[in-house]
């Protein structure tokens, strides 16, 4: 449970919406628990049929909230309920819609690689600061970003940290569609349509796509937290947080 992630069912599709905007919807252990919760619990429950995801209006997600990771980096534990999340993100059995406004940094961007539909406002800014920050790539990105962008692109944005627009984004693959207006909407349009749809031939569409990946993308997300826990208590890792909590 917590207070800043909000979860609803309309018409078979569940909602999970960050809300924490005075952090710009960084994301706590709290608020990865309850959004594993709801997509865990949407394997089972045949009442939701697909899951869309989006933050407030103007902000997706700032991604892990820095004042956890500075605690964590004290500790060099990398909290439980972050991996948790990302398991329930690569084991996800029914749709996952993203509807992205705003910042979308860091898991934000991350966790759109596990995603099956994404759509994005032109307001909407990708970046993955792991490097800067000095830490490590998440959530299988290392692999599944440059397989899904290419190399050159996904090293754009894993090493150098390049900001990648909602444009950048689609002509990359990764956003769908481009829509300032009604996203959440038409979110809900698409996601109706594929509630619409026979239920066990969509789920095994989404295992056969996803399929082939699976065992590496587990093995590439444990090789990245054992690498991400390490670096978390590194002095580069730590004087990035202090430089951002300081600013
Ligand atoms: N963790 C914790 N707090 C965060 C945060 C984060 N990831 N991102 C933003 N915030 C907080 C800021 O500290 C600030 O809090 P305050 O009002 O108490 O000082 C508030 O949210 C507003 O942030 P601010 O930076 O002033 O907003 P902005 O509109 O100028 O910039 C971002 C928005 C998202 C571009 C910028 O906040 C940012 O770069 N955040 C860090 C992103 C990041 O590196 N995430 C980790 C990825 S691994």
């Amino acid at each position: 449970m917590s207070e800043h992630i909000k979860v609803s069912l309309n018409n078979g599709v569940q909602h999970i919406q960050i809300c924490r905007l005075d952090k710009k919807n960084a994301l706590t252990s709290a608020m990865y628990s309850a959004m594993a919760e709801a997509l865990e619990a949407s394997n089972s429950d045949e009442d939701i049929k697909v899951n869309l995801l989006y933050g407030e209006p103007g902000c997706f997600t700032a991604g892990n909230d820095i004042k956890d990771f500075m605690h964590t980096a004290q500790t060099g534990e990398l909290g439980h309920d972050v991996i948790t999340f990302l398991v329930s993100l690569a084991k996800l059995e029914k749709p996952l819609i993203l509807a992205i406004d705003g910042p979308a940094i860091g898991i934000g961007t991350t966790m759109a690689f596990h995603a099956d539909l994404i759509y994005a406002s032109n307001n909407s800014v990708f970046a993955t600061p792991f490097v800067d920050l000095g830490l490590v790539p998440e959530a299988a990105s290392s692999y599944l970003m440059p397989r899904n962008m290419g190399y050159a692109r996904a090293y754009e944005m894993l090493a150098l940290g390049n900001h990648f627009t909602a444009g950048q984004a689609k002509e990359s693959g990764f956003v769908n569609q481009i829509l300032d207006e009604n996203l959440i909407d038409h979110c809900q349009q698409i996601a109706e349509k594929l509630a619409a749809k026979p239920q066990q031939a969509l789920k095994i569409t989404k295992q056969l796509m996803k399929g082939a990946d699976k065992a590496v993308v587990e093995r590439t997300m444990q090789e990245e937290i054992e690498h991400f826990k390490k670096q978390l208590s590194s002095q580069e890792a730590k004087a990035a947080f202090l430089a951002f909590l300081n600013k």
